[in-house]
């Protein structure tokens, strides 16, 4: 068991990974998994909490009732803003489930394979762009981000034209480093515009999510113009940062391991790249913080006596790569059948956008390589910039050339 006192004494959450082995969550989080008991951290906001290293654990912690996402309850959940109302992910329940269900109609297998072709389409269309425009480039913002950003932007009804104006507030409330004031500032930024949608959507609807909710929610008074405005903000923001680390990571992993890049760039095989992208995620898993959570009672977690009111934080990083879910989980090996990883969480609030990732996944990874079969880095692996500052990790850029 980890006690200490001093809360200065703690060590940080999340860790900093090596700059060796950048694709490895931080060293340390392998010895908090083989200790008894859960590790005590200081977070980034300054509060203490258990973090929970094991596979079993981490799938106990996120589906055990008696442990809560809840912020209205426990305002310590709240990673910012305290004045606009709450999104359906900070809230549990009925009350959760209730506004997940409105959503889920559009995020099922069918929904998106029928979106597949269009998606198929709009990926091509970037890779002509950035064939055009030359080597070299960025590719976070000539493929990476723009993929995702363009298909949230479409499903949801949101301006495209408007991107930079959301990826700027997203950045700043994503980091993990900037300070309260700036990100209650950015969310105040991003949900006024996302409210000023809302209302020219009732002027003028689409065919569209946005629309959609108004006319089928707010007309029967189930739902606000806020709480739309609300849930859209947060679907418009997780529906991008995170795909697009995920495109952008996993490229670089594999221009690292090029014999798993041929398989890729080789196979017309969809079980063969669907079942790589489910590797990706596991050994990547970019979602590095903010997975936390409350017991709303004492209880024991891998063997530690944790007190109602505790603060849990799950590092699905390290239950992933937990010896004891798979073997050898420090390799990376596409080929490998994946099943059960943690990279989209678990239980109640398991990624509501997790069928549509692995879409753009699939379709966006094998296209870059076939499109473009000499693609490499166009800067030495120790000068890439990782994003140890953000919850979902990944690359600020990365320079390729072909
Ligand atoms: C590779 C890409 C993605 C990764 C790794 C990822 C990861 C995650 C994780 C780990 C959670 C669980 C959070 C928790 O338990 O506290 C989550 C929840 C969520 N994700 Fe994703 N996500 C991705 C893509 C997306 C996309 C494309 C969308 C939407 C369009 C989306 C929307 C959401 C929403 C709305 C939730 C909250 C669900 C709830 O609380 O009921 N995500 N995601």
């Amino acid at each position: 068991m980890n006690i200490t006192t001093d809360q200065n004494d703690l060590p940080v959450f999340p860790g900093l990974r090596s700059q060796r082995c950048p694709f490895d969550p931080p060293e340390e989080y392998a010895g908090w998994r083989q200790a008894e008991g859960l590790q005590r951290v200081r977070l980034s906001n300054g509060g203490t909490a258990w973090v929970v290293t094991r596979y079993e654990d981490a799938r106990a912690v996120l589906t055990d009732p008696r442990i809560t996402a809840d912020a209205r309850l426990y305002p310590e959940l709240r990673s910012d803003s305290r004045n606009l109302p709450p999104a359906f992910p900070r809230m549990d329940g009925p009350d959760h489930a209730r506004i997940r269900r409105m959503l889920t109609g559009d995020f099922t297998v069918k929904r998106v394979a029928a979106m597949r072709p269009h998606i198929e389409e709009l990926v091509g269309g970037f890779l002509d762009e950035m064939i055009s425009a030359g080597a070299p480039t960025d590719l976070v913002r000539a493929y990476a981000l723009p993929v995702p950003s363009l298909v949230i932007s479409l499903l949801l009804g949101v301006p495209y034209a408007d991107h930079e104006f959301f990826q700027k507030h997203s950045n700043t409330l994503i980091s993990i480093t900037t300070p309260l004031d700036e990100k209650t500032a950015a969310r105040s930024a991003l949900f006024g515009y996302v409210l000023e949608l809302v209302a020219r959507k009732e002027r003028d609807p689409g065919d569209d999510l946005i629309s959609r909710l108004l006319a089928e929610r707010v007309a029967t008074g189930e739902l606000s113009r806020e709480d739309v405005a609300m849930n859209s903000m947060i679907l418009l923001f997780a529906g991008h940062e995170t795909t697009a680390n995920m495109i952008a990571l996993s490229t670089l992993t594999l221009l690292r391991n090029p014999e798993q890049a041929a398989r890729i760039r080789d196979t017309d095989d969809p079980a063969m790249a669907a079942n790589a992208v489910e590797e990706l995620l596991r050994y990547l898993t970019i979602a590095q913080d903010k997975i936390n959570r409350v017991a709303t009672e004492d209880l024991t977690i891998g063997g530690q006596q944790v007190r109602a009111g505790d603060l849990l934080t799950v590092s699905l990083s390290a239950a992933n790569r937990d010896p004891s879910f798979l073997d050898h989980p420090d390799v990376l090996d596409i080929t490998r059948e994946t099943r059960g990883h943690l990279a989209f969480g678990n239980g109640a609030h398991q990624c509501l956008g997790q069928q549509l990732a692995r879409a753009e996944l699939q379709i966006a990874l094998p296209a870059l390589f076939r499109r473009i079969p000499g693609l490499r880095p166009a800067i030495p692996f120790e000068d890439v910039m990782f994003r140890h500052d953000m919850s979902a990790y990944g690359v600020h850029e990365l320079p390729v050339t072909w």
